[in-house]
């Protein structure tokens, strides 16, 4: 099969489409042709071997995992001896939190993935598991908004927020969106009901009294969580230091604020397949590139300034 193989840590550059052998299938295993995939700064943060502290896991000099990739969409090949819910011909989604989905198969235990709604296609599908997943349990998991509160919602025109928008309008939440004056009207066709843009408005001096706080894009500082809620959620980071920094604070002070990494399983990617499916969430996709172009892919994901999701098709 064809894959996007990394042998060492770096750029895009260094990705290369290989001709691999597939691995046997193990058990509780399905095999999955990858019909589309999304690109997400996690998959530049893996290639890169960045942060530095990483590496413990994904390998301290060079890779462990040579195929690169999380998110794909695709239809079930063959399944395991000892797998419960899948059949060939199944359409489904899921997430590889190891890689291996920039390939074309990967094969992948069944509980991490879920069935397609009908009639929404393998791109738009291959956009949701991390993006999803992380505003899915930053909203309910985490944040514990219920209807009726105010949200904040910090990076809202990126993969991350514009579904935490249209999960915290499902709530029932009133949403205020921050992002650049470019996505300001973007924002607002996913529901939020105020937009701050952060070019026109120093978030960092802004007041306010929302119930949650989620910060996607991670420049948010401990006293702007304090300054401007009443509880928060920290899913993006700027640097390492910042991060550190403000987890720190939180250890200090007694102001309730979660840091967290989102986690696959199949219950929650149902739930965004039945959201999607009652069309609560539309997946939002700037840029469509070929399967070869996946290295460009991660190129543009890696400038910060994507408008929903970046997606790879292998239908063209
Ligand atoms: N904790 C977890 O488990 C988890 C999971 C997934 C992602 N993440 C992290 O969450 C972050 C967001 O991920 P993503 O997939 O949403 O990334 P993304 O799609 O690349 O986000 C790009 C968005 O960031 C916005 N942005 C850039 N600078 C900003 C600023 N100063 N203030 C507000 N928004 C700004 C951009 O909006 P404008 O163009 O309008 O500026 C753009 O729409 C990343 O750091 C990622 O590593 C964490």
């Amino acid at each position: 099969m064809k894959a996007f193989i990394k042998t060492q840590y770096g750029g895009p550059e260094i990705l290369h489409l290989e001709e691999i052998e597939l691995a046997p299938l193990k058990e509780n295993e399905i095999r999955v042709k990858v019909m589309a995939n999304s690109a997400n700064p996690a998959d530049w943060h893996i290639l890169r071997g960045a942060p530095f502290f990483a590496r413990f896991t994904t390998g301290l000099f060079k890779p462990k995992e040579k195929i690169l990739g999380a998110d794909f969409a695709g239809i079930v090949e063959k399944v395991g001896s000892k797998t419960k819910h899948s059949k060939v011909g199944d359409r489904v989604y899921g997430e590889s939190l190891t890689g291996g989905a920039f390939a074309e198969y990967i094969q992948i235990d069944e509980k991490c993935v879920a069935f397609m709604p009908n009639e929404i296609s393998f791109i738009e599908m291959a956009c949701v598991p991390i993006a999803g997943l992380t505003a899915l349990q930053a909203i309910d998991t985490h944040g514990k908004l219920k209807a009726g509160e105010s949200v904040l919602i910090n990076g809202a025109s990126g993969g991350v927020g514009h579904f935490a928008v249209q999960i915290a309008k499902a709530r029932g939440a009133k949403v205020t969106a921050v992002c650049s004056t470019k996505n300001k009207s973007f924002v607002e066709t996913l529901g939020a009901d105020d937009v701050i843009a952060y070019d026109q408005i120093d978030i960092h001096q802004q007041k306010g009294n929302y119930d949650l706080i989620i910060d996607a894009n991670g420049n948010l500082n401990f006293d702007d969580y304090k300054r401007m809620g009443k509880r928060g959620v920290m899913i993006g980071f700027t640097s390492m230091g910042h991060m550190v920094g403000v987890l720190f604070k939180k250890m200090l002070g007694s102001f309730p604020l979660t840091q967290f990494t989102a986690e696959v399983n199949k219950t929650d990617l149902e739930i965004l397949a039945h959201l999607i499916e009652q069309k609560h969430i539309k997946v939002q996709i700037e840029k469509t590139y070929s399967y070869k172009q996946i290295p460009d892919a991660i190129a543009y994901i890696e400038s910060m300034r994507t408008k929903g999701k970046v997606a790879m098709s292998w239908e063209k």
